[in-house]
């Protein structure tokens, strides 16, 4: 696949097939991926891929943990976004809603969206990456660098993706199936799967500054 095409056309997947994705694929995937560079060359992401019954297992604790009323909570914590942010976080979430048909006084839907996120988008696979606590917060920046990379390569193999925090918003649950250790950090997850193009959300077009409102250009 064409390097530019493929950044242009990823876009964040959240309706998925059932149809599974064969480990060596995901494999593959991660071997490439890996090139992706890291300061130092520290390459400090660790991948753990659940699916199957270990993944059904852990929608349904999430489920059961966000029915409790528990508060959700990432180890690499973001939110509170003010200003231009907050406007685009609500700009998403509004072009969402509408693909998605959900009126925002529509409690109910809101619920059932908000639980879809926390089962992973009902993804066959998803792809934990921690990274061990000792190597503080620079690493989450090349934890990105790697994510990119996850979803521009599994384009290539016909896969879409997410990269995802509600997944991994109980980190406890995530350990107690997966045996990731408390010296790790869970960072971020990827949902990985065959996109339904028929599910709604899967039509999203996000948004992008035009580059002249961010740049600041000097000498050129
Ligand atoms: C660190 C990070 C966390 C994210 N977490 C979520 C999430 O929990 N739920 C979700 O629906 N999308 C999540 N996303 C996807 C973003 O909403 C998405 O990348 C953004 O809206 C731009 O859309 P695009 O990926 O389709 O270009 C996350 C993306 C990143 C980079």
């Amino acid at each position: 696949m064409d390097l530019i095409e493929a950044i242009k056309s990823r876009k964040s997947i959240r309706g998925y097939k059932a149809e599974p994705v064969p480990r060596k694929v995901i494999k593959e995937i991660l071997e490439i991926a890996s090139r992706a560079p890291s300061g130092m060359n520290t390459q400090p992401w660790e991948f753990t891929v659940v699916a199957g019954d270990v993944l059904d297992s852990i929608r349904k604790a999430n489920l059961a943990k966000l029915s409790s009323g528990e508060t959700p909570g990432m180890e690499v914590p973001r939110g509170g976004y003010q200003d231009v942010y907050r406007e685009r976080q609500v700009a998403i979430g509004i072009q969402l809603f509408q693909l998605m048909g959900i009126e925002r006084e529509d409690r109910e839907k809101r619920t059932q969206w908000t639980m879809k996120g926390f089962r992973f988008f009902d993804a066959p696979a998803a792809i934990i990456i921690s990274v061990d606590k000792s190597l503080g917060d620079a690493a989450q920046f090349d934890l990105g660098a790697v994510s990119q990379t996850i979803a521009l390569t599994a384009l290539n193999y016909g896969l879409g993706t997410c990269i995802q925090g509600q997944g991994i918003m109980y980190p406890d649950v995530i350990r107690e199936y997966t045996g990731i250790p408390e010296s790790k950090k869970i960072s971020i997850c990827l949902t990985i799967g065959y996109p339904d193009w028929d599910f709604p959300a899967n039509k999203v077009q996000s948004e992008r500054e035009p580059i002249e409102n961010i740049t600041n250009w000097c000498g050129i």
